[in-house]
């Protein structure tokens, strides 16, 4: 391990943007293909790896649905979360705030509570086992339409005090924030924490209405904020933490090259910027090789990638006495690193 992987994996640092069905290895896919007598397109887990090659987001999305179709029973969503939780366990991470996608389970006939009993399974085992703090947070597919969200906002009623928050993903582009603004609103006024990706593809359009109109409390990707000045400017003076994610942004097309990653800009704006994983299972990196990669190709200095980790912590949806807590740690950290 090298001086700079060392001090990355011994850095305390939150994870605040995973998709838990994206971390799903080709190893666990074929096993729970086979364990649960599914058929999948691929004959080999390095055929399922060949076919990880992406010109854009809804490339990336076709493929990571149909290898969610192995994930069949309590068991499967825990084994999925506690191998998630093992690898995010070695590379540091303290606290992990872990999006699921529902409707992906429900619209094939998987009941939403056997995922939030496997889900929270896996999260009391990793407590338990590393003593990695996490909560969750349930995305809408905003491919689908909002009384879809709605039905799937209804089920999740009864799990209320176990979900952190909702989020939206999938295919972004033709699907503005402004198409949930109402269900967003009733998550609000439930008490969950509210996050949305917007400017990951779509314009910086998306991303004021995912401020005006869904009221978020973090912006998950945000890169195309930086075609907007005025929007920087407002991102950086109202503190909102945006949940970047490198590899992911290399491997959709985001960015031709990571050397041409904006992260470090990022920061030098002011902005909260976090370094997190997306899909590792399908991006080619957890997110200790992600703050690598990037801190390699972009020059990083000790310096930002503190900053970076405490953005982590700050952004995430602890207690101010827990953020406290790991921020304190990365001080400790920080001055044993001198
Ligand atoms: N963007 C949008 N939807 C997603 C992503 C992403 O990076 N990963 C999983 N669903
Ligand atoms: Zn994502």
């Amino acid at each position: 391990m090298t001086d700079l992987d060392a001090f990355i994996v011994g850095l305390p640092k939150a994870e605040l943007h995973l998709h838990i069905e994206g971390s799903l290895e080709p190893e666990l896919m074929f096993e729970l293909a086979r364990r649960n007598r599914v058929a999948i397109p691929f004959a080999s887990v390095e055929a399922i790896r060949a076919a990880y090659a992406f010109s854009n987001l809804q490339d990336f999305l076709d493929i990571y649905y149909a290898g969610a179709n192995v994930l069949r029973t309590e068991e499967d969503f825990r084994d999925l979360a506690l191998a998630y939780f093992t690898r995010a366990a070695a590379d540091g991470v303290a606290h992990a705030e872990i999006f699921f996608d529902p409707q992906t389970h429900t619209d094939r006939g998987i009941p939403f509570d056997v995922v939030m009993r496997g889900l929270l399974a896996g999260m009391a085992d990793a407590e338990a086992r590393f003593g990695l703090t996490s909560k969750l947070i349930l995305c809408f597919l905003r491919h689908l339409d909002e009384d879809a969200a709605f039905a799937t906002l209804a089920q999740a009623e009864k799990w209320f005090g176990q979900i952190a928050g909702v989020g939206l993903d999938s295919s972004e582009v033709g699907h503005p924030p402004a198409k949930f603004a109402r269900v967003f609103a009733a998550a609000g006024a439930a008490g969950l924490k509210r996050v949305a990706h917007a400017g990951e593809e779509g314009p910086p359009a998306y991303i004021y209405e995912a401020l005006d109109l869904l009221h978020i409390d973090r912006l998950d990707h945000g890169n195309r904020a930086l075609e907007d000045a005025a929007l920087v400017e407002r991102l950086a003076r109202e503190g909102m933490t945006l949940t970047v994610c490198p590899l992911s942004n290399l491997k959709l097309c985001v960015v031709k090259d990571l050397a041409d990653h904006p992260i470090d800009r990022m920061l030098a704006l002011g902005l909260a910027a976090t370094i997190n994983s997306d899909d590792p299972a399908y991006f080619g990196g957890y997110i200790a090789e992600n703050y690598r990669a990037v801190a390699q190709a972009r020059g990083l200095s000790r310096a930002a990638l503190l900053r970076l980790a405490r953005n982590s912590f700050t952004g995430s949806f602890l207690t101010e006495a827990e953020k406290a807590h790991h921020l304190a740690s990365i001080d400790v950290y920080a001055a044993t690193q001198g």
